[in-house]
């Protein structure tokens, strides 16, 4: 892909640098709020047994591993040679000494764990007691196969929550711009023409059943941001990041983005103006005792 920077490694789609790294670290703290909230509802304990699927640099990894304590486990899994670079070496220099994280590719991520667990440890079928995977379903060709995979990895009752998106499209500026919607579209585009799915949480019920996994929770974030506001600059960030990109990637030309920018200087200038932010939704599946 044109924005790979590391040849010998697959990379996603916004990229795994320095930007990235500091961007998925405020996005979680934006989030974490929710994403608690989530954990409780599939009730995380301390000693449990936690998977984080497609864990990124570990923002959410420590705080699994916080609440699973020295008596639990968390075990992270993502396809960034730097974002696990990063992660291990955190854990390294930070009390959770619970915290372990490969290298792999989460549509075969029990072969992943199969293939790095130590002599003498049981087999990772069956062994979590909760799985979470946080905007990484809609970025990966087959998630089908993830959802297979982890119903595997859990243990009879253990729980798959997932936090992504449906109808990403849905997020609007008001009043509405043409310049902000046809980012937008190019945003949704660029994701579906690489395999990605912006509508995931549409088909995941779905995917669950067929694994096994019985939904038990289905709740929505529908978020609105004010210039101004902490939150204004998830988006801000998103575009600064992921903008450039779509130049590069031939989804939009340097005058649709340079007509962007302009005018999300004036809206962010604008204190009348507002925006619905991408809706995220949270999905918990049990699986069968
Ligand atoms: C938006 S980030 C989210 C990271 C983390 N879950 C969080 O919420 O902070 C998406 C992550 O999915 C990872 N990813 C995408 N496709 C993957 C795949 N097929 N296998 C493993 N990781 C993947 C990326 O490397 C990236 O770290």
């Amino acid at each position: 892909m044109s924005h790979t920077t590391h040849a010998s490694t697959p990379e996603y789609i916004l990229g795994t640098d320095a930007a990235e790294l500091w961007r998925l670290g405020f996005q979680h703290r934006l989030w974490s709020a929710a994403a608690h909230e989530a954990w409780a509802k599939a009730r995380i304990a301390p000693g449990q047994s936690i998977l984080d699927v497609g864990c990124g640099p570990g923002y959410a990894t420590f705080d699994l591993a916080h609440i699973a304590g020295p008596a639990g486990r968390v075990v992270g899994v993502d396809e960034s040679v730097p974002f696990i670079s990063h992660l291990n070496s955190s854990a390294e220099s930070r009390p959770a000494p619970t915290v372990r994280a490969y290298v792999g590719d989460v549509q075969q991520i029990a072969d992943v764990l199969a293939r790095n667990a130590g002599t003498g440890e049981a087999s990772p079928l069956g062994s979590f007691d909760m799985a979470y995977a946080r905007w990484v379903l809609c970025f990966v060709k087959d998630p089908e196969a993830v959802v297979r995979d982890v119903t595997k990895l859990l243990k009879p009752g253990g729980r798959f929550v997932v936090q992504d998106y449906f109808d990403y499209e849905r997020m609007t500026l008001a009043p509405k711009r043409a310049p902000f919607s046809k980012i937008i579209d190019a945003v949704a585009r660029s994701w579906r023409a690489r395999g990605g799915n912006p509508d995931l949480v549409g088909a995941l019920p779905g995917m669950m059943s067929r694994a096994g996994l019985t939904v038990t929770h289905l709740d929505s974030h529908n978020r609105m941001a004010r210039p101004g506001s902490t939150i204004w600059n998830w988006p801000t960030t998103f575009w600064q990041s992921f903008v450039p990109r779509l130049v590069q990637m031939n989804e939009i030309t340097q005058s649709d983005a340079d007509a962007f920018f302009a005018c999300w200087a004036e809206v962010s200038a604008d204190p009348n103006a507002f925006m619905l932010l991408p809706p995220v939704f949270d999905v918990i599946g049990q699986r069968g005792a």
